[in-house]
């Protein structure tokens, strides 16, 4: 039988990876801290997360796997990433993952990620996975690219008498759905000491996969047309030029022009 998961509901916090963080010495794997508001929410590549109070999900699980080495820690993200796609498949909401770890409903962002490790000699020892998923919110600062939620995309698909979401159960069952798929890595490892169906998986649902898109390298901050190939082994993104040229990307070395 499953478990109902260990979630602590915070009215308001500054971050609620920082609570994540401060329950590693102490806390169990899959402790969940949930906020209604966050003053300090934090966003990948030093950027701030911002959210209407109490219509989103913002939330950071701790998960301190014993089976993950050091050097398959992108399987976190894959894990986490699979879980969300699964859950919104099942609202109604056909999404991507776009690389490393964010879900689009075709090109607006509908949820981020920011993932913080810990380590210890060759093997995971934490992972605190915040996540902001955009569930009840219908208006948006002008100055966020693209922002959607399950709601807008809902009402995009013709269901305009959606009631909004109980974030309570919401979180109850993207959080299960989100362990589902941890327990299907530590399976996969434990059978072959490798994740290959879990990545093939991940692959399927990569947003712009096999497209030509547009791109900005960031080194040299060309723009270049390219399409994304697969992900090499140590995670970075593959691109292929036109010319039929391959380059691998890690996180911040490339930016998608959307
Ligand atoms: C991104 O920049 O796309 C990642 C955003 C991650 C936001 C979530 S909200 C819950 C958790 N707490 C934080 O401070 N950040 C993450």
């Amino acid at each position: 039988m499953t478990q109902k998961p260990d979630i602590r509901w915070l009215k308001v916090t500054d971050s609620t990876n920082n609570r994540a963080l401060e329950g590693i010495p102490t806390e169990k794997d899959k402790t969940v801290w949930a906020a209604e508001f966050q003053t300090a929410g934090r966003g990948q590549r030093g950027n701030k997360w911002t959210s209407a109070e109490a219509q989103n999900l913002m939330f950071s699980i701790l998960l301190k796997p014993d089976f993950i080495l050091a050097k398959d820690q992108f399987i976190v993200s894959v894990i986490v990433t699979l879980g969300l796609e699964s859950y919104l498949k099942t609202k109604g909401v056909e999404t991507k993952i776009k690389w490393p770890n964010d879900i689009y409903a075709q090109d607006r962002k509908i949820c981020g990620i920011l993932i913080e490790h810990g380590i210890s000699g060759d093997m995971l020892s934490s992972s605190v996975c915040g996540i902001g998923l955009n569930i009840n919110q219908k208006e948006f600062p002008k100055d966020l690219p693209n922002p959607t939620s399950l709601i807008l995309e809902l009402e995009r698909n013709g269901k305009k008498d959606q009631p909004a979401f109980s974030l309570t159960d919401e979180l109850e069952e993207l959080v299960s759905e989100i362990y589902r798929f941890y327990d299907k890595a530590r399976e996969e490892f434990a059978r072959t000491g490798k994740y290959d169906s879990l990545y093939k998986f991940y692959l399927e649902r990569l947003y712009r996969k096999d497209e030509f898109h547009r791109y900005i390298e960031t080194a040299s901050n060309k723009e270049v047309e390219a399409r994304i190939i697969g992900l090499s082994d140590t995670a970075c993104i593959v691109l292929e030029y036109c010319d039929g040229s391959r380059k691998s990307f890690a996180f911040k070395e490339i930016s998608y022009i959307i």
